[in-house]
C-alpha cells in the first residue's frame, strides 16, 4: 500500500481553499493508501503566534480535521511537535540543501516583505522542515494546493540530493493536486489566493462560518461589470465563484453556464453561497460535537503521535546511519 502525507498549520480556522484544496482530498485517500496526516505547529512558529491562541487552535485543528472527514481509525492524525523526529530529521536535510534553492522560495519572499521585522532563520529554512515531514514516513504522493508545490519540488530535490551523496534511501514524493479547486482564490481580489492570514475579513470564507456569514460573503465577492456567469480568463472572480460551485456540485464548468444562462450574478452568487454553507454544514455539527469531548480528542492525538513516532523512529535511525552516526 502506497504511503500519504500531508500537513495544515493550525494557525486560524481552516479556509474554504484549506478544504476544497487539500483536507477535501485527504480524506477521499483514505481507503487506498496508508495515510499520515499532521497539524504542523512547529511550521506555524515561523511566524509570531499568541503560545495561548496557538494551543487552543492547535486542538480546535485537530478536531476540525477530524470533522472533515479524516478517521483516526484509518489514518495516523497527530500534532508535529509530538513527534521530535521532525526536528532532528531538519538537521540532517538541512546539511543537504542549499542556500540558494531556499532563497527561490516565493513563499519565503512573500512572507518577508509582509513580516519585515521578522525574518526569522526559521522562516528561511521552513521547506527544510516540509522536507523532513514527507521524508521521515518515506510518503509516495502529498496532497496539496498549488501553493505548496514549489516546497514539495525542494523536498524531491533534497531527497534526490541525499540519496545520491549516501545511497538509494528516500522515497521521491510525488505531488497530488486535485484537478479542481486546488488554488482557491480570494473573494475580495480574485487575483490572490484565498489564505488563512488575509487582512480583510471577507476575503476568506472561514469552514465554521454561518449559513447567513458565508452567504453574505458570496454576495459581496469582486467580480466583474458583465452579468454572464462564464468560465474565462479575464473574468477572474466569476471562474473562481463557478470552480467553487463546481467543486461543491460535481458539476462542469458548461453545465454551470447552461444552469445559469440569462440569470444575473446575484442569483449565482446566492447560488453559490447557499451551496458552500450546505456543503459545510455537516462539518460543522460534527466539530461541535467533537470539541464538546476534549479528553476524547486528547486521546486521539496522543495515539496519532504514537503511531507517528513508530513509523518515523524507523527512517530517522536508518538516516542517522547513512550520514554515518554511531547508533
Ligand atoms: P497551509 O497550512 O498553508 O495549507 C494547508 C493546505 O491547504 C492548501 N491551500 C489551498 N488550496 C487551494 N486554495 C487555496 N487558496 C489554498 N490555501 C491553502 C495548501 O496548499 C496546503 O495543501 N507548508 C504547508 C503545511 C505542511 C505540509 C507539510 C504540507 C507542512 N509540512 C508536508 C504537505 C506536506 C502549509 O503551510 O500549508
Amino acid at each position: 500500500m502506497k504511503t500519504i502525507f500531508s500537513g495544515i498549520q493550525p494557525t486560524a480556522i481552516f479556509t474554504l481553499g484549506n478544504y476544497m484544496g487539500a483536507i477535501k482530498n485527504w480524506s477521499a485517500l483514505q481507503d487506498e493508501y496508508k495515510c499520515v496526516y499532521s497539524i504542523v505547529d512547529m511550521h506555524a512558529i515561523t511566524v509570531k503566534q499568541d503560545p495561548v491562541k496557538l494551543r487552543a487552535q492547535t486542538l480546535n485543528s485537530y478536531a476540525l480535521t477530524m470533522a472533515c472527514g479524516i478517521d483516526v481509525e484509518k489514518s495516523v492524525l497527530f500534532v508535529q511537535s509530538h513527534n521530535k523526529n521532525h526536528a532532528e530529521m531538519n538537521w540532517i536535510l538541512s546539511c543537504s540543501t542549499q542556500f540558494g534553492e531556499l532563497s527561490r522560495m516565493t513563499q519565503f519572499k512573500d512572507k518577508s516583505q509582509k513580516h519585515p521585522d521578522d525574518i526569522n532563520a526559521g522562516l528561511f529554512t521552513y521547506p527544510v522542515l516540509m522536507a523532513g515531514d514527507i521524508l521521515l514516513y518515506q510518503a509516495d504522493l502529498v496532497p496539496i494546493g498549488i501553493d505548496q508545490k514549489q516546497h514539495l519540488e525542494l523536498a524531491r530535490n533534497v531527497a534526490e540530493r541525499f540519496n545520491f551523496r549516501y545511497g538509494d534511501f528516500f522515497t521521491i514524493p510525488e505531488p497530488f493536486i486535485g484537478e479542481s479547486g486546488a488554488k482557491i482564490m480570494s473573494l475580495g481580489d480574485p487575483e490572490k489566493k484565498m489564505s488563512k492570514s488575509d487582512d480583510n475579513p471577507n476575503a476568506s470564507v472561514y469552514i465554521l462560518e454561518s449559513k447567513d456569514d458565508i452567504v453574505r460573503k458570496f454576495k459581496r465577492a469582486v467580480t466583474d461589470s458583465e452579468s454572464s456567469v462564464r468560465f474565462a480568463e479575464e473574468k477572474p472572480g466569476i471562474s473562481n465563484l463557478m470552480t467553487i460551485y463546481g467543486v461543491c456540485t460535481g458539476k462542469t464548468m458548461s453545465e454551470i453556464e447552461a444552469e445559469f444562462a440569462g440569470k444575473g450574478y446575484g442569483d449565482f452568487k446566492l447560488a453559490v453561497g447557499e451551496t458552500v454553507a450546505d456543503t459545510l454544514a455537516p462539518v460543522r455539527d460534527e466539530y461541535a460535537r467533537l470539541t464538546a469531548n476534549k479528553d476524547y480528542l486528547l486521546g486521539c492525538m496522543k495515539n496519532g503521535a504514537e503511531a507517528a513516532l513508530k513509523i518515523s523512529d524507523k527512517t530517522l535511525k536508518k538516516a542517522y546511519k547513512k550520514v554515518g552516526f554511531i547508533v
